[in-house]
């Protein structure tokens, strides 16, 4: 046994950890970070209770998707569970490449390479391309893997407002007109539901010679014909230079990619580090990723019953007359305005069987703390009464 005055004495990092109030708070109230036993459908189980999940992305229910699970079962079969290398130095595999192709001629880029997280794409999308000395332009609510592509780039970035290209012109109107610019840019913000101002976007952007590059996390699956995403739905796939999305919303795995010409893929493979010094997407990821898009494409009628619950679910909410901030699509934000209020109203849900996510401020502007939901294609009839219910009785709680 160590004797009382060897101990080692507390170092300022231990300190910070234990007096940390976001911590405290978050273990106090027990919003986040739960553990679910069980999961099939739309439902979860929390110590034997059954929950109906009304905030998860897999907006076309692929999760459970027969030919999706054997495609996985059959890749570890074959490949084992891992290739444990990154692919600069231990190679990729032929499903990889097979995937790449797959995806690249679904989202109409000339070529594409996926990364074992959509975070990892996504920051790749931006340090792959971003130098120092260029000027990024990024809208005020990105995700954080935009932001950490951002800042690992080191270059300057202007934030403009919201989904505001009027405020972005105006941050442009400042700029020297040879410095080399990148507009990044979400194709449907997560939080919010809105769908980027594209057309505007592209028009300023050919306007000042900026690259483009559009995380489409939230739009891949949903928008465009048969899911092609938000450059497809706009009719612009040509005019934005850099796609980049997560297979874990409407593909219903994990893993990610970035989409674009094939010069500017074997760029970002130079001198992208996420790219460089990350291990492979694993074998099963890569099989249900590649069956999930074909699903995707011979199976309409998952998006079909994605826009069906969709418009019940809104129909409820406006019954309601709840805050939905607007949002045109699957990921659909309930603004209560106050983290009180979100957190009653939370809870009144969970009371009733149905799991959503808290979002309160700083992770969301000041004023707009919310409860995000999103609906998917394998809620069912019988869920929807449920929620429709649970949604009355949260309301009165507030
Ligand atoms: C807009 C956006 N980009 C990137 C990501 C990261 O994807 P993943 O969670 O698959 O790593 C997410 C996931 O939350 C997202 O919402």
């Amino acid at each position: 046994m160590a004797l009382p005055f060897l101990k080692r004495a507390k170092t300022p990092i231990h300190q910070r950890i234990q007096s940390d109030d976001a911590t405290r708070l978050r273990l106090k109230y027990d919003t986040y970070y739960h553990i679910f036993e069980k999961q099939e459908g739309t439902r979860v189980w929390k110590e034997g209770r059954e929950f109906i999940m009304l905030s998860s992305n897999d907006y076309l229910g692929l999760t459970h998707h027969p030919k999706v699970k054997e495609a996985g079962q059959r890749a570890i079969q074959e490949w084992g569970a891992s290739t444990t290398g990154a692919r600069l130095a231990n190679g990729g595999r032929i499903f990889h490449r097979e995937l790449e192709e797959e995806l690249a001629a679904f989202v109409g880029k000339e070529a594409c390479h996926v990364f074992s997280a959509g975070y990892l794409a996504c920051a790749s999308a931006v340090t792959g391309f971003a130098d120092r000395k260029d000027i990024l332009f990024a809208d005020k609510n990105l995700h954080s893997s935009l932001l950490s592509g951002i800042k690992l780039s080191g270059a300057r970035c202007e934030r403009f407002a919201h989904n505001n290209p009027l405020h972005l012109r105006e941050l442009l109107s400042y700029e020297e007109k040879n410095d080399a610019k990148i507009f990044v840019l979400e194709g449907v913000y997560s939080m919010e539901g809105h769908i980027a101002k594209l057309p505007d976007f592209v028009e300023l952007a050919k306007e000042h010679r900026a690259f483009v590059v559009v995380d489409d996390a939230h739009g891949f699956g949903v928008l465009g014909s048969e899911g092609r995403g938000v450059c497809d739905h706009f009719g612009l796939t040509d005019e934005v230079d850099v796609i980049c999305a997560s297979f874990s919303k409407s593909l219903a795995g994990s893993g990610g990619f970035v989409a674009s010409n094939q010069d500017a893929i074997d760029y970002m493979r130079s001198h992208s580090k996420q790219t460089i010094f990350s291990a492979a997407l694993t074998p099963s990821a890569c099989a249900t990723a590649k069956e999930a898009l074909r699903v995707l494409q011979s199976e309409p009628e998952h998006r079909e019953r994605l826009f069906k619950n969709l418009e019940r679910y809104r129909s409820i909410l406006n019954e309601l007359e709840l805050d939905t901030w607007e949002s045109e699509t699957p990921a659909i934000p309930i603004v209560l305005g106050e983290k009180e209020k979100v957190y009653y109203f939370w809870k009144a849900l969970l009371e009733k069987g149905i799991y959503t996510i808290i979002s309160i401020a700083p992770g969301v502007p000041p004023g707009k703390d919310l409860i995000r939901t999103a609906i998917s294609a394998s809620h069912t009839d019988q869920d929807l009464d449920r929620i429709e219910e649970a949604m009355h009785y949260a309301k009165s709680k507030i």
